[in-house]
């Protein structure tokens, strides 16, 4: 059996999402997602979720490509996380092109950047949403 692993946020789930667990899934047989804890998001990426690390886990588990959701507590569990769960493929999309190819160096493990689904993510949406409630309002008060 073939054991892929991806790393993410994954809030406010997006297609740009289900498209990055799709491909990954098909890498192999087994998918497992190693979901940023609140704390990591705050304290490393300085992002705060809308949606806390055990829905996010929720909707995560609820979908078909997705085997196994793990927390992901620290940027340097990933050679650990690889050796644990008897990984093959290290899976993350371009925008992390080149990031982690220590990867290939350190353990047995292969790694692939798959291709951004362009024009959406999850900054993208809270902007937008942002910018309809303004103008919503705006309306309301015309
Ligand atoms: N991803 C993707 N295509 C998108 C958005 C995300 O392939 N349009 C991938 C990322 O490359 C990453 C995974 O989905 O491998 C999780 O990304 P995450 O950072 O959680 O999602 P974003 O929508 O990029 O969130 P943000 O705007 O907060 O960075």
């Amino acid at each position: 059996m073939k054991r892929i692993i991806t790393y993410g946020t994954f809030d406010l789930l997006h297609y740009g999402h289900i498209n990055l667990l799709k491909r990954a899934k098909e890498q192999g047989d087994y998918l497992v997602v190693a979901l940023s804890t609140d704390e990591f998001n705050w304290s490393k990426k300085q992002k705060k979720c809308y949606f806390s690390f055990e829905k996010r886990k929720q909707l995560l588990e609820a979908i078909r490509y997705v085997d196994l959701v793990i927390p992901e507590n620290a940027w340097e569990q990933k050679v650990t996380d690889i050796s644990l769960y008897q990984i093959d493929t290290f899976v993350m999309g371009d925008d992390w092109a080149g990031k982690f190819d220590f990867i290939e160096e350190e353990t047995d493990a292969q790694v692939v950047y798959l291709p951004r689904t362009p024009e959406i993510s999850t900054t993208q949406i809270k902007k937008d949403l942002e910018h309809n409630k303004l103008r919503n309002i705006n309306s309301i008060s015309c």
